[in-house]
């Protein structure tokens, strides 16, 4: 999603700092998008790192923070400190990553997190990923209050098809799509691009703040 997000901001013309933990990924990125694009390497569970990210791109217009790492587990069998793992990198990660942003984010320019459909309908077996985009949708709010005039907002996606759903057979994927299109009024699953889509709808509405807009083809009624 991020990079989606990053190929959208450039079709539009902005200059973008992308950032990740892979210097690799993050020119082959670069690359592929051919220009517009500087690659930073940052992983938001250090907050060294991610000051380090913030003090070598000076003034900026929007942040959007759209990765994460760590795993799901079923509540009384997940060791604590791997759930812990998602939240340091999920609701910790972003608030770093604001923390440091938001002193170079411009009056009006904004803040994007990136939330899930768990933070508002979970299901057994992913507790701390529900409470961490919970979290992070209130940090959001809070934060539109005590940042503006910078807006601050978030995205809940849906079923996107990334990378995220690698570590799944293609089968298990495959069906696991295919039961999600089928339950989304829309009749598919997300794309990247449409989240990029919502991400840049958000930065550049100037009537939007606190707010938190969903992106599932109308899953989350179903
Ligand atoms: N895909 C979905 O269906 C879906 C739906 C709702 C919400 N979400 C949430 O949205 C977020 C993004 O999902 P995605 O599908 O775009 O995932 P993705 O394709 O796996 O991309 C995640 C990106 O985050 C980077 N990243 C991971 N940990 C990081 C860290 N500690 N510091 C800096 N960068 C880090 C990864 O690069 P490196 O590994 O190189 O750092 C990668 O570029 C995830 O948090 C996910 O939980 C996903």
């Amino acid at each position: 999603m991020g990079l989606a997000t990053v190929r959208a901001a450039v079709a539009e013309g902005a200059s973008v700092t992308i950032a990740g933990r892979t210097m690799e990924k993050l020119r082959d990125a670069a690359e592929e998008i051919g220009g517009g694009t500087e690659p930073v390497v940052v992983d938001l569970t250090d907050e060294d790192s991610v000051a380090g990210l913030f003090a070598q791109v000076g003034e900026i217009d929007h942040l959007a923070v759209t990765g994460a790492s760590g795993s799901t587990g079923e509540f009384l069998s997940q060791p604590v400190p791997e759930a812990q793992e998602f939240m340091d990198s999920k609701f910790w990660g972003a608030f770093r990553a604001a923390r440091y942003a938001a002193p170079r984010v411009r009056a009006g320019g904004s803040i994007t997190f990136n939330s899930g459909t768990y933070a508002t309908k979970p299901t057994a077996g992913v507790a701390a990923v529900t409470a961490s985009l919970a979290a992070l949708e209130m940090l959001g709010k809070s934060l539109a209050l005590e940042l503006a005039p910078i807006r601050v907002n978030s995205v809940r996606p849906g079923t996107i098809d990334t990378p995220l759903w690698s570590s799944m057979s293609e089968t298990e994927r495959g069906e696991m799509f295919e039961a999600a299109a089928g339950r989304a009024p829309v009749g598919r699953i997300g794309q990247p691009e449409d989240v990029a889509r919502a991400i840049l709808f958000l930065m550049d509405h100037d009537y939007l703040t606190g707010t938190v807009l969903e992106v599932n083809g109308g899953e989350s009624l179903v």
